[in-house]
């Protein structure tokens, strides 16, 4: 394909996402025109998700549009008339598992010319992406964006009906689209958006770019949502954000932040309350205050760290000191007593030296994690460590991470062994994988419990007392 046919498509340019503009956030409402109503009767689709939360609360709502269109849930890839793959572009064996599906998929096409087949979520975002499923994946029929899912009926019928290709792919945000029908994956556990985007740029991370500038949703459309679930019988919510600390901060005409919203969210009947992910520099005593008065929000605090090295922070651009960082966890600790705090960090970091790493394997054992996630540091293209001299072997990368583990590994063991002999609150998510006598669930401090009982149990918050402990779960019984 010629680059003149590249040129008429509407693609992101990582340059433009980079820029925060100063256009004030409008709330408008989504709503289907009789034109798209029963377009989709008759057929199925399927929505493949991949990443973080925030992907997935997208694909409910990619999922709840279809629906709304007339779609039906299909089965299998070889027998549905639309395919979303919903991507994320966080690291780079993110991005190809996701490019191997798009492979396997042209397959289907092959045997189905009319399946179509779309791209979507953060990789979308990206514009080398979009250049390359131009030129190589002439299987994919529609490429949107993540600030565009609201549009997704018109992409659906112009691909189904006048048989273009369709890229649409803005590299700013827009306005907040409330009133999205969504189909939840689950029956008692829900994501809730609070805010979108990051303004943070970390600079390892493309998530700035591919989610745009910060924008919280209002109060009342929070609370109305968290009321609808509570009366459809959801026991849990987790509140989504790249940065939930933030939220509020962007609104003009009022004070109203994260910690207040925790005040108004408690009480409104939902057992459980959940969030994530916080930015420490963010986390306010207020926030602190409501978690330690509010009864349904958890005790569970994602706290991601990154690195325990000063100078590793400063070069990621995270806006604290290992000092301030270990401060902030002891104000929480105080403020929440006995509350889990797990973190995400990377290793591997350009310029990373035994030093510094050793520094994170020191903070890890000072901040007592009972979990986290870890990963080697991966260069995204667009980003400003993209450009730093990455020059430590792949080979001592893998090896700090393994001793990294080993460390983390060490801390959910602990963290398990504080509840041995004790009454804990668990919600039955459902039967265990292995064996369908045994039910699986999560308790108030986010720690998976499994233990002898009845499938009736599934949906309900029972007390099981701990008999033993492993590292990655804990085993009881119903009391
Ligand atoms: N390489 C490795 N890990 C990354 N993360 C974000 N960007 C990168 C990257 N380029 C990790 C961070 C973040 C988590 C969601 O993913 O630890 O907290
Ligand atoms: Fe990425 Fe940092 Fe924003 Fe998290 S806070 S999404 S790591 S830029």
């Amino acid at each position: 394909m010629s680059s003149v046919d590249l040129d008429k498509y509407f693609k992101p340019d990582l340059n433009q996402a980079r820029k925060r503009s100063k256009n004030t956030i409008e709330e408008l409402k989504f709503d289907l025109s009789d034109a798209h109503y029963k377009i989709g009767i008759g057929k199925t689709y399927m929505v493949q998700t991949f990443g973080c939360q925030g992907n997935e609360a997208d694909g409910e709502t990619m999922a709840g549009i279809l629906e709304l269109m007339g779609f039906t849930k299909g089965l299998s890839e070889d027998n549905v008339d639309v395919i979303i793959i919903n991507t994320c572009a966080i690291r780079e064996n993110a991005e190809l598992r996701i490019w191997g599906t798009l492979g396997r998929l042209k397959a289907y096409k092959k045997q189905n010319p009319d399946l179509i087949l779309a791209l979507a979520g953060c990789m979308a975002q990206e514009e080398n992406v979009v250049e390359r499923v131009l030129k190589k994946y002439h299987h994919v029929d529609i490429i949107f964006g993540t600030h565009n899912i609201h549009k997704l009926p018109e992409y659906i019928e112009t691909a189904m009906f006048s048989k273009e290709k369709v890229v649409e792919v803005y590299s700013q945000e827009g306005d907040i689209i409330e009133n999205l029908p969504k189909v939840r994956n689950h029956k008692f556990k829900a994501w809730v958006n609070i805010m979108f985007g990051c303004d943070e740029f970390c600079t390892y991370c493309i998530v700035p770019y591919t989610r745009g500038k910060e924008r919280s949703r209002s109060k009342d459309e929070i609370i109305h949502e968290i009321k609808e679930l509570v009366e459809t019988g959801y026991k849990e919510v987790t509140l989504l954000g790249q940065n939930v600390n933030a939220y509020g901060k962007d609104f003009q005409d009022q004070n109203y932040t994260f910690g207040d919203l925790l005040r108004d969210l408690d009480g409104l009947g939902m057992k459980r309350i959940r969030f994530q992910t916080s930015h420490p520099h963010d986390l306010d005593q207020k926030t602190m205050d409501a978690m330690r008065d509010g009864k349904s929000i958890m005790p569970h605090f994602h706290l991601p760290v990154q690195s325990g090295s000063d100078s590793v922070l400063k070069r990621m651009n995270r806006h604290y000191t290992k000092e301030s960082y270990l401060k902030v966890l002891a104000d929480l600790k105080k403020a929440v007593p006995g509350i889990a705090v797990t973190t995400d960090i990377i290793v591997g970091f350009p310029g990373e030296t035994e030093e510094d790493f050793q520094d994170t394997l020191r903070l890890v054992e000072q901040a007592d994690y009972e979990g986290a996630f870890s990963f080697i540091f991966s260069k995204r293209e667009g980003t400003p460590a993209a450009k730093y001299i990455d020059d430590t072997p792949e080979e001592l990368k893998k090896e700090r991470l393994y001793l990294l583990n080993e460390k983390i590994n060490q801390g959910y063991l602990k963290g398990n062994q504080r509840f041995l002999n004790q009454t804990v609150k668990v919600l039955v998510d459902g039967v265990s994988k292995y064996d369908s006598d045994i039910l699986a669930g999560y308790t108030e401090h986010n720690k998976l419990v499994n233990f002898k009982g009845d499938s009736k149990w599934i949906g309900h918050i029972v007390d099981v007392k701990i008999t033993a402990v492993k590292t990655w779960f804990m085993l009881g019984e119903i009391v």
